[in-house]
Parts: structure tokens; sequence; C-alpha cells
């Protein structure tokens, strides 16, 4: 199939076939989540355990350095494969899922496109093979949505910046090893005085708070961190002085496009389950599926999903092709968010009673859900990035 796209004053021919190595990976991250991540899914959430081993099995078959280039520990692969392999993992366990999107995009995107020769040798290999975890730390006890209001101080001290503060909700927060962290050196400039620093656990000074008991991704690690007088050496900067916030600004442009497919999976997992469930379940002595009541329920959440399906493939296409893709993945997000709340509550009510109870996995579901409508950006800050652009 081949269709014309518009976009803007340009148009670009898209194919929508899957090429062989799209699929192969698609596959392999299918019988990966059905295999190894679904046995002890809903204990893992129960006890709030991470995903110790099936990270370490994710890090071997690449899922953790993805697009990362095979010079630097990398898969090689396009963002188009992220998306599938995001959504297939999602499908079966958010918590395990966000633990790739925030290696790859938040973390090794970053330091693969900024960093220096020296930081990627030490930084980026071992992250992309999977070998180490990282993390993203930008959020604070005060400055979530408003990212330019950076409490924590990153001193230049000529050598060293000395970093002090907290920041909060912060994704793999107690088991990464390299942490990306966001702070304002010179508060004069606002938001062009801000810088981003790779922080290593054990540095003095450094010390992670306690794991946060959440309502969804309850396997995913989430914790505040502390810097008190943490000196991190000049060569640990990536990029420029002050290039800090517009570093943050376009590695979340990439993280949104892996939040969107983690959401599409959340939303696509929930249907699959109560299309089967449907054709399971008898009721005034027929499936429920042969109920009209249940068949619109069904065609809205096949239909939504489709939808949020395109917008991901869309952002990660334009993302692949070097085009602007901001945008893109802001809506993929906002769309594929909402639909994931939406179809998981409406997986549920098809479950009714069995719906409840966490055997049948839709209630996780829901509750994981819930969580793409707020990290990476709010929808509202996806409402805000988006009605920048067609403003402009
Ligand atoms: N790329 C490059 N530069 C960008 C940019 C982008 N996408 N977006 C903004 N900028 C630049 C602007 O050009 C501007 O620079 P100049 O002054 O040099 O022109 C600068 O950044 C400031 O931009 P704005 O004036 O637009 O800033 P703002 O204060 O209005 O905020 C915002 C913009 C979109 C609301 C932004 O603050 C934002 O995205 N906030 C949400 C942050 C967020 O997503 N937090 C989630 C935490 S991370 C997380 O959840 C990780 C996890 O653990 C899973």
């Amino acid at each position: 199939m081949h269709n014309i796209i518009f976009d803007r004053s340009t148009f670009y021919s898209m194919h929508f076939e899957l090429s062989e190595e799209q699929l192969m990976i698609r596959q392999a991250a299918r019988d990966f989540a059905q295999t190894e991540l679904k046995p002890g899914v809903i204990a893992r959430d129960e006890h709030q355990k991470f995903p110790v081993e099936q990270v370490k099995k994710m890090g071997e078959l690449g899922f953790l350095g993805m697009m990362v280039s095979p010079r630097y520990g990398g898969s090689g692969m396009d963002a188009v494969s992220y998306v599938l392999v995001m959504e297939e993992l999602s499908k079966v366990d958010a918590s395990a899922s966000v633990v790739v999107s925030v290696n790859n995009s938040l973390v090794c995107f970053g330091l693969e496109k900024y960093g220096t020769e020296a930081q990627k040798e030490k930084y980026l290999i071992p992250l992309a093979k999977g070998e180490k975890i990282g993390a993203f730390c930008l959020s604070e006890p005060e400055a979530g949505s408003d990212a330019t209001s950076q409490k924590t101080t990153a001193i230049d001290m000529g050598d060293h910046y000395l970093l002090n503060g907290t920041k909060n909700w912060i994704t793999n927060g107690g088991t990464a090893s390299t942490y990306l962290v966001i702070a304002q050196t010179d508060a004069a400039k606002k938001h062009h005085g801000i810088n981003a620093l790779i922080v290593e656990k054990g540095m003095g000074g450094f010390t992670i708070g306690p794991k946060e008991n959440k309502l969804g991704i309850r396997g995913s690690d989430t914790h505040s961190l502390m810097f008190a007088d943490v000196k991190v050496p000049k060569e640990n900067r990536i990029g420029e002085d002050g290039f800090g916030f517009k570093f943050a600004m376009q590695t979340l442009e990439g993280g949104r496009i892996g939040i969107s497919a983690q959401a599409l999976g959340i939303a696509s997992g929930a249907y699959e389950l109560a299309l089967q469930y449907s054709k399971e379940r008898k009721a005034f002595g027929k499936t429920i599926s042969d109920l009209q009541s249940i068949q619109f329920k069904l065609a809205d959440m096949a239909t939504e999903i489709e939808a949020a399906r395109l917008l991901c493939l869309k952002a990660a296409w334009l993302k692949d092709h070097g085009l602007p893709y901001g945008q893109a993945s802001s809506m993929a997000k906002l769309y594929a968010s909402d639909v994931a709340m939406k179809t998981t509550i409406e997986a549920v009510q098809i479950h009714g009673g069995y719906g409840f109870v966490k055997e049948y996995h839709v209630e996780r579901l829901m509750r994981d859900a819930k969580i793409t409508q707020i990290y990476e950006g709010t929808s509202e800050i996806q409402k805000i990035v988006i009605s920048r652009e067609v403003l402009k």
C-alpha cells in the first residue's frame, strides 16, 4: 500500500509495509513479552518488584540501545522498530517497557547525539549494551511541567560543578548507574544558564530516596534523588555551557515517541484481552461478542487504537527521515495516552466483575495507563507544544 500524506506545505511519500527486519524485531518482542514478561507480571506489580532478570535479557536482545549505532554497542535500528518493540512489551508489562523507553530515548539518544567521544566510550557503550541502566533527571518538587524553573544548582568551580538539590519521580532512580541531571548554573541567564551533567551512582554526596509506592507501573523503580555538594567533573557536561534546557527539550521529543508507543501497547494489550474474553464469556444464552453493546465498544477500541498507532508510527517515521518530529511526538503521546486510558476502562467494563480482579490483567493495564497522561509532559504540556506549532 502506498499513501501520500499532507504535512504543512510539504508532501511526503509514506509506505505502510513493514520491512522484513521490522517484522522480525516485532515478533522477537512479542515472543519475549509472552514467554519472559507475562509470567510473574502480576506478582511484580503487587510487590513492586523491579524486573531485574527481564531487563538483563532485554539488554542481551539489544532492546536497551535499539537506535544507537553498533559502533557504540547499540542495535542500529530505526525509530519505527522502537515503536513496534515498545508496543509489544507494553501490551504485557509497562513496568518493564518504561525501562526500555527511558534508556533508549532519554539517556542513550542524548549521549549519542551530543556527547563527546570520551563520554560515549565511558557511558554510552555500557548503556546501549544493557550492561548498565540510565536515568533522566529533570523533574523537581517544584519543577515538573514548568521545567525552566530548575532549583537544583550546578555551580561552576573551575574543573568541576558543585551539584546541590533534589530530583523527584525519577524512573530507574534506584537501579540506574548513570544519571543525566539537569541543573541551573547561572540563574541570571534563566534557561540559557542550565546544564546537563552526567552523574554516576556512588559519587560523594549523591543519595537515593525510598522507592515511591505508585498507582501503576508498580514494578518500575521510581525514586527521589538528593545531591549535596556532589563534585561532577567538567568533562561530564553534555554540550556547550548553557545547553542543558534545549538538551532536555530535544531529548523529550524522542521520549514522547517511546511513551506514546507504551500507551499504544497498554491499549492494544487491554483490547486483545477484552476481545478474547468477549468471545468466550456467555450471557443471555450467547457469547457477549454477539451483543451489539459489546460490538460497538470493540469497534471504537479497534479504531482508536489504529489511529494512535498511525500517529506513533508517523512520529517515528519523521524522526527516521531527519524531519522535525516534536509536534508529531506530542500529538502521538496526547492521543495514545487518552486512548490507553479509555480503552483500558472499557476493557475492565467488558470483563465485568472479572475485570476487577488481578488475574485478568486488565485492572493493572488500567492503572498503568494513567501515567502515560502524566510523565514526559502531561497531556496539557503536549497541548502547549502542539498549539504553539499550529499557531506559528
Ligand atoms: N527543542 C529545542 N529547543 C526547545 C524545544 C525543543 N523541543 N522546546 C523549547 N525549546 C527552547 C526554546 O526555543 C527556548 O529557547 P530560546 O529562548 O533560546 O528561544 C527555550 O527552550 C525555552 O522554551 P519555551 O519558552 O517554550 O519554554 P517554556 O517555559 O514555555 O516551556 C514547555 C516549554 C514545553 C512547557 C517545557 O517546559 C516542557 O516540555 N515542560 C514539560 C517537561 C516534561 O516533560 N517533564 C517530564 C519530566 S521527564 C520524565 O517524565 C522522565 C521519566 O522519568 C519517565
